[in-house]
């Protein structure tokens, strides 16, 4: 049987929520990975330090009995974020990064920056103190294409933030197009993106083709075949201002599944395989282990991993669906088979 070992991952991009959808999806991501970001849109959204440390606290009470698993806590920025909450953040040995959402872009988006320019003093906050800027970079313009707002919102908001500062790390979250790819490969070394598996594996035709499949829709939505290419390319090349970050972003099936559904694809049951599938077809399981273990850890200049996980080419099937009390998540492939299993 063929396997695989490498330095246990982490995961630079998860959705945990709280309460009961939590104590269903964090075993899921401790499983596979020995830290995650945890992104801040909860309801309300994860404005402050003291905020982040409770959230904390509320997570690590969800890990199995005996796991090992460390969440980075992230700050959601907003206009009314200061700049002595920055510093605070900074500071935090548990909070490491900021989260800009442009208002209404995506779930749980609302409270998001509405003026990006007028964020810029922030902005020059933290590259002061030195934190991560982590963009969900899509414009919200209702007038702008769904499938194009990735690549304009690099052209009107993007280019002109690494422009003015030229020191901020800023990791341009779960990139789906050409012109994202090639925004990162031309930029500085402060400049990343995470990469999902679902953006990976698959193009719009699995949402569209043949009846409409709401497990594959998420924002930024999943594109033509010609960017699925272009995001293989990246995350196999050892670059290693590609890493994962997995978006996992679970909502329960009745609010998956309805006339107004809502963006997020749930992930973490099988991240580490998802991705391992992707790039085992492209031939480069040699390369997964940087984009899985080292090159995250490195932009956030935290030490790599110790440890090892193995994953072995053995078929098993997605389940339908996991329980959170008398509801369900529904997961990305389910009742689907998967060639790679993490023992
Ligand atoms: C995320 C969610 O559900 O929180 N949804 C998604 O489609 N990715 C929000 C986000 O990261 O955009
Ligand atoms: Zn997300």
């Amino acid at each position: 049987m063929k396997t695989l070992t490498i330095t246990r991952p982490d995961d630079w991009h998860t959705h945990v929520r709280n309460g009961a959808v939590l104590k269903t999806v964090l075993p899921h991501t401790a499983r596979q990975f020995a830290r995650a970001i945890i992104m801040p849109n909860l309801k309300p959204p994860v404005t402050t330090v003291a905020q982040a440390l409770a959230y904390r606290e509320e997570i690590l009470q969800a890990i199995p009995a005996g796991g090992d698993f460390t969440p980075l806590m992230t700050l959601y920025l907003t206009g009314s974020t200061t700049a002595t909450e920055i510093k605070k953040a900074a500071e935090s040995e548990h909070v490491h990064a900021f989260k800009l959402y442009p208002a209404g872009a995506t779930t749980h988006s609302d409270s998001g920056v509405a003026d990006i320019k007028a964020v810029y003093p922030l902005l020059a906050a933290m590259e002061k103190q030195d934190i991560p800027l982590l963009i969900h970079g899509e414009v919200t313009d209702q007038n702008c294409d769904i499938f194009d707002r990735e690549r304009v919102f690099i052209e009107t908001h993007l280019s002109g933030i690494v422009e003015n500062f030229p020191n901020l790390r800023i990791v341009v979250e779960h990139v789906t197009t050409t012109e994202a790819v090639q925004f990162v490969q031309a930029g500085g070394n402060n400049i990343a993106a995470t990469i999902t598996p679902q953006h990976l594996l698959f193009n719009r035709n699995a949402i569209l083709a043949g009846g409409i499949r709401p497990h594959y829709y998420c924002l930024p939505i999943i594109k033509r075949e010609q960017h699925r290419l272009a995001l293989v390319a990246a995350a196999t090349s050892g670059n290693p201002k590609f890493f994962l970050g997995t978006d996992s972003a679970p909502h329960i099936t009745p609010l998956k599944e309805t006339a107004c559904g809502c963006a997020g694809c749930y992930s973490a049951h099988a991240a580490l395989e998802l991705y391992a599938e992707v790039f085992d077809r492209a031939d480069s399981l040699d390369k997964l282990e940087g984009f899985a273990s080292f090159y995250g850890a490195d932009f956030y200049r935290l030490p790599r991993n110790s440890g090892t996980v193995t994953l072995e080419k053995t078929p098993w099937t997605v389940p339908a669906a996991y329980g959170v009390n008398e509801l369900t998540i529904t997961p990305l492939q389910a009742n689907e088979e998967l060639n790679w299993k993490m023992q």
